[in-house]
């Protein structure tokens, strides 16, 4: 397969919070990229750094909260560089984001119909007219019925779903080259979830955009994604196109969270299976691997001290390998 130009690419970023003798690495290790129209999961457990690698991409994450080490290159130029006029000037119509929790992403003054419109006007050269048309039909395609209706309300007129899939929308109407999206649907009934999906699935095809889509559900990766990195305690700890990350497994990490999702697997294995502990509160200087001490495979581990990126095949890369081994 031809490698696309990468749009994003992340090198070794380290993320920390905290000031003086209380600073904590909470992102180590983290470098991937990101073609121009691909979809990109990134998976892991509640607590990995998934949120916080996604929020440093444009400069948010707000407190004591900085990039620490790395760069994040955007179509060549180091985000992590840049002013937060020029973030601000990328953020829209370069750079879409949708986060986990909206609450305050919409302003609870201007009816959410003139929130819509109003960058896209600015961003997309249109006319308001234009503009509203085009609001109203993304509005429909994430679910709203009576569009035209939810487009004079105020944001504390609408329930959360309802925001959630206006912000969606929102976002979606400036067209950005690159859509980042923290567990967009979390907060979703399933059939919604499923809608928002296929949605952002289509828009994809339709644009071209790229898509980093940062998931705790591996269902939704199966369905979606091209590649997939799996974080684990603020590093990456394997990477690859998805049809080979699910079949092949090399992390035991990996593993362990195929594991614990029923119906991917064969119907007969179907017992619910969860990781036993949890990830470690603070992580940032633990020697060699971070999930040795959960690994049901670490009695006879040989990489437990030194866990580096190594490659397993064309485009997949683990910081472990004893998960194919258990592949029988
Ligand atoms: N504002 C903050 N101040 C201090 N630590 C934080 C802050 N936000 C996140 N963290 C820490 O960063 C780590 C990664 O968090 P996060 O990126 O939210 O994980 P995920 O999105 O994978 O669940 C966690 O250990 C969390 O405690
Ligand atoms: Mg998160």
């Amino acid at each position: 397969m031809e490698q696309k130009k990468p749009l994003l690419e992340i090198q070794q970023l380290e993320i920390s919070f905290g000031r003086g003798a209380g600073v904590t690495r909470v992102v180590t290790d983290v470098s991937f990229s990101l073609g121009e129209g691909e979809i990109l999961c990134v998976v892991g457990e509640s607590g990995s750094g998934k949120s916080v690698t996604a929020l440093s991409i444009l400069g948010l994450l707000g407190g004591t909260g900085r990039a620490t080490g790395g760069k994040i290159l955007y179509q060549g130029r180091d985000l992590l560089a840049m002013s937060p006029r020029e973030l601000d000037g990328i953020r829209g119509p370069e750079i879409g984001m949708i986060f986990q929790d909206i609450m305050y992403s919409l302003n609870p003054v201007i009816p959410i119909g003139r929130q819509m419109t109003e960058g896209m006007e600015r961003h997309l050269g249109i006319s308001r007219r234009e503009a509203e048309e085009k609001a109203i039909r993304l509005l429909e395609r994430t679910g709203i019925r009576d569009a035209a209706g939810a487009m004079k309300k105020y944001p504390h007129m609408l329930s959360g779903g309802m925001r959630q899939r206006v912000m969606i929308a929102m976002t979606l109407a400036c067209e950005p080259k690159l859509l980042i999206a923290d567990e967009p649907t979390t907060a979703l009934d399933v059939t919604i979830q499923m809608q928002i999906m296929e949605l952002l699935r289509d828009l994809q095809k339709e644009t071209g955009m790229a898509i980093l889509l940062i998931t705790h559900d591996l269902g939704v990766v199966a369905e979606i994604a091209d590649r997939v990195v799996v974080m684990y305690a603020g590093q990456c700890v394997e990477e690859a196109p998805v049809h080979e990350l699910l079949t092949h497994p090399a992390h035991a990490y990996t593993q362990a969270l195929i594991h614990a999702l029923p119906g991917l697997r064969d119907s007969r294995e179907r017992r619910l299976y969860s990781i036993p502990g949890t990830v470690p509160e603070v992580y940032g200087d633990i020697p060699g691997c971070r999930f040795a001490e959960r690994c049901p495979l670490a009695a006879g581990c040989t990489r437990r001290k030194q866990a580096e990126m190594i490659q397993i095949g064309e485009g997949h890369y683990s910081r472990c390998a004893e998960g194919e081994v258990k592949e029988a």
